[in-house]
């Protein structure tokens, strides 16, 4: 008969412990957590009270039931209360010493009947198991921050996990409003290993000065539709879990990408962990410094555009219902456009050699439309920043919002989608999960709108293997190649991916 799980042990109350803690009681199940000493204790009590205290003055819910779920809690600082527990969940710091100690505890301590879990972010859950005695009792559930919305749980089983242990706490993560998906023990399961491999690259564009850290979080935000910008989601996360998460994965790739930015160490090292220190990316607490002063596109008149399809008619439309003149060339003539104040060339690639084929190079810039509300704006190494300046406002004239960027192939939106898309692509063709859990997983662990397989079906195959191929031969980085399994389907004229993988 599957086990039921009536009473949980969870040991190490930080955002994660206090977020799962307070899934489980409100599941209606005992929760018992467990803190290292008194004053981790109280920080643990202070994060589920103002987590159901919220969940109060929304009025989601009430008084009573407040009560009674932070009633179902008890808050210990003796492991050897956990005597009884059916499960016990570890969600303390990254280090595995830490963690091989506390399950040795565990494997004393527990009823020979208890399923011992970790919630580690990146470490080896066999490397866990295989410290205690009951080797087939452990397995990994593992959450997405915040615990109580994200609606993910990965349950990660070893080699030799017992049979039936990992449908038990599937259904387990059921019972508690959540969508399990069941993974074997690789570095960063499926999620982490997608998303670190983004953030990490996000980083990297950042350290290049391809963009600064608002242009990329915006890109990312407003252009994708993700919930939020990789370096907003970072300093959720914690830039030290971050950091180790990517350390493991490199580990076990030896992928280049996965290496941590030097950004993430520097940060790490000054002790700005983001969100819970209270400055990582960002600073938190603090009034937003006031935006610069918006430069004028007013001294522009005649705007040219270098592209031709609808999106310059439209544009070309848009700019004369603003005031302005536009002028349109076709990528093969530019003399129409040679004049013109500011030229705006469409393209998602860079642009610089049609900046040396004008009088004024200085005057032109990359402009790539994304979706409906965001433009990239691509300077070249000619490009003024006068240039700059005015076509960031003309994109907001247009009612856009510009992400800054230098002319570089895939500019930042499809440079850091691609590259992810092939990573969920090299994902399914190594055979390691399927395409709905690939999905399901990103849908649901990071709030992504769509999974990475979707996403690359609404892309458009051949598009983003093209993307790839152009992003490869600017930064000859092996892992932006597409992915052998792309490559042939678009060579084979299959148009979905999620229905050639069934
Ligand atoms: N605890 C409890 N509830 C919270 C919360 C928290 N820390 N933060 C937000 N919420 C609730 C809010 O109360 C609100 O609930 P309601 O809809 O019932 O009113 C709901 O979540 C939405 O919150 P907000 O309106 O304040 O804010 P947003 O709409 O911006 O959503 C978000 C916030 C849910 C965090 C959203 O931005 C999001 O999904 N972000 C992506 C998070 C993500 O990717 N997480 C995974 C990280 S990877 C990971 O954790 C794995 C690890 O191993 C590294």
């Amino acid at each position: 008969m599957a086990q039921t799980f009536e009473t949980v042990g969870v040991v190490g109350l930080g955002t994660m412990g206090a977020g799962i803690a307070e899934v489980f009681a409100r599941s209606g199940r005992r929760v018992i957590g467990v803190e290292a000493d008194d004053a981790a204790l109280e920080r643990g009590r202070g994060h589920l009270e103002r987590s159901t205290g919220k969940a109060v003055a929304k009025g989601k819910l009430t008084e009573d039931a407040q009560r009674e779920i932070l009633g179902r809690v008890t808050l210990t600082t003796s492991r050897e209360d956990l005597a009884d527990a059916d499960l016990v969940i570890e969600a303390i710091p990254e280090i595995m010493e830490f963690k091989r100690g506390l399950f040795a505890d565990l494997d004393r301590i527990c009823k020979p009947s208890a399923v011992l879990a970790t919630n580690t972010s990146s470490l080896s859950v066999t490397a866990i198991a295989a410290g205690t005695s009951r080797p087939g009792q452990v397995i990994g559930m593992h959450f997405f921050n915040p615990a109580p919305v994200m609606k993910l749980v990965e349950v990660v089983h070893t080699v030799v996990t017992d049979d039936g242990l990992a449908d038990d706490v599937a259904a387990l993560a059921r019972s508690l409003g959540k969508t399990p998906i069941t993974a074997g023990d690789r570095a960063g399961f499926v999620v982490n290993r997608l998303l670190l491999g983004y953030l990490n690259h996000a980083c990297a564009l950042l350290e290049s000065g391809v963009a600064g850290r608002d242009d990329i979080d915006a890109a990312m935000k407003l252009g994708v539709g993700l919930p939020m910008g990789p370096f907003t989601l970072l300093d959720l996360i914690g830039l030290d879990t971050s950091y180790e998460v990517c350390e493991v994965l490199f580990r076990e790739t030896r992928d280049r990408r996965h290496a941590p930015a030097p950004v993430l160490r520097e940060l790490v090292t000054a002790g700005l962990l983001g969100r819970k220190t209270g400055r990582g990316f960002y600073s938190y607490g603090e009034a937003a410094p006031a935006a610069p002063k918006a430069r004028r596109a007013a001294s522009v008149s005649t705007v040219g555009i270098v592209g031709g399809g609808p999106d310059a008619a439209a544009l070309a439309t848009a700019l004369e219902r603003a005031g302005f003149k536009p002028v349109v060339a076709e990528r093969s003539d530019l003399t129409a456009v040679g004049e013109a104040d500011v030229v705006l060339a469409l393209s998602d690639r860079p642009v610089v050699e049609l900046a040396v084929r004008l009088p004024h190079p200085e005057r032109l810039a990359g402009l790539h439309l994304v979706g409906d509300g965001v433009a990239e704006v691509a300077s070249t190494v000619l490009t003024s920043p006068e240039t700059a300046a005015a076509v960031h406002d003309l994109v907001k004239i247009l009612d856009r919002t510009p992400v800054m960027c230098g002319d570089r192939a895939e500019f930042v939106v499809n440079a850091l989608l691609y590259a992810y898309l092939n990573d969920a692509v090299r994902m399914l063709e190594s055979g390691y999960a399927s395409a709905g859990d690939i999905d399901t997983g990103m849908r649901l662990g990071c709030g992504y709108p769509a999974g990475p397989l979707e996403m690359l079906d609404a892309i458009g195959l051949e598009a983003v293997r093209d993307g790839l191929r152009a992003l490869y031969a600017e930064y000859r980085e092996p892992a932006f190649a597409p992915v052998p399994l792309l490559d042939q389907l678009v060579t084979a004229g299959v148009r979905s991916i999620r229905e050639y993988a069934g």
